[in-house]
């Protein structure tokens, strides 16, 4: 796929339905997202791949989390099961918390890097993907299913990959020259 395409033709997949994604593009996409730019080589990100217990736990701390603000009912529990089990698979990524705060800065930076590259090549293998994030994945019920010591690293992004259910339109972008000054 032509890089401008990727770009420009990438969307948030807010409905998967359920059905596999292939296992090997998933791994090419991954291993892809591994090139994204990094200021002094801190490599500061690692990927973990939830299986079926941990994205139960994660389905549980998400219907837990928003029953607690809307109140429980049978049609908030299909939704969040729909949102959080429907997408075949769930690429965690996870930033390694540096002790200086300028580095943590560029860390993140560079772990969104990564993210945004998965989400690229995964649209390139023909796969959907959602960029997801929200209280779920601070939760400690979560973190510790994933084995992610918040004390030293943090979550940077749920990246859930699937097959689409319905095509998401794209948000109109402010146009370049709105946003583009040029200096003397
Ligand atoms: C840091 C970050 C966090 C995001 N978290 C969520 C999220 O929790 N839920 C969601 O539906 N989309 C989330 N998104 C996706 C954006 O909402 C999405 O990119 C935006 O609506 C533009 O749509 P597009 O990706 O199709 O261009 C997130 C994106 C970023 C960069």
């Amino acid at each position: 796929m032509d890089l401008y395409h990727a770009l420009t033709s990438r969307r948030t997949t807010q409905r998967f339905r359920e059905g596999p994604i292939d296992e090997a593009a998933l791994l090419r996409a991954l291993g892809a997202a591994r090139f994204a730019p990094n200021h002094k080589a801190t490599w500061p990100w690692r990927f973990v791949l939830a299986g079926p217990e941990t994205r139960q736990v994660i389905f549980a701390a998400g219907l837990r989390l928003k029953a607690e603000k809307r109140g429980f009912s049978p049609e908030l529990e299909a939704a969040v099961r729909r949102d959080l089990l429907a997408p075949d698979r769930l690429v965690v990524v996870v930033q390694r918390l540096a002790d200086d705060e300028n580095r943590r800065t560029e860390d993140y930076a560079a772990c969104s890097c990564v993210v945004y590259a998965l989400l690229l090549a995964l649209h390139a293998e023909g796969i959907g993907s959602k960029w997801g994030t929200g209280a779920t994945l601070r939760d400690p019920t979560v973190l510790a299913a994933l084995g992610v010591d918040a004390t030293r690293e943090r979550i940077v992004g749920f990246v859930w990959a699937g097959q689409p259910a319905v095509a998401s339109e794209a948000p109109p972008r402010p146009p370049l020259a709105e946003r583009l000054t040029v200096t003397a």
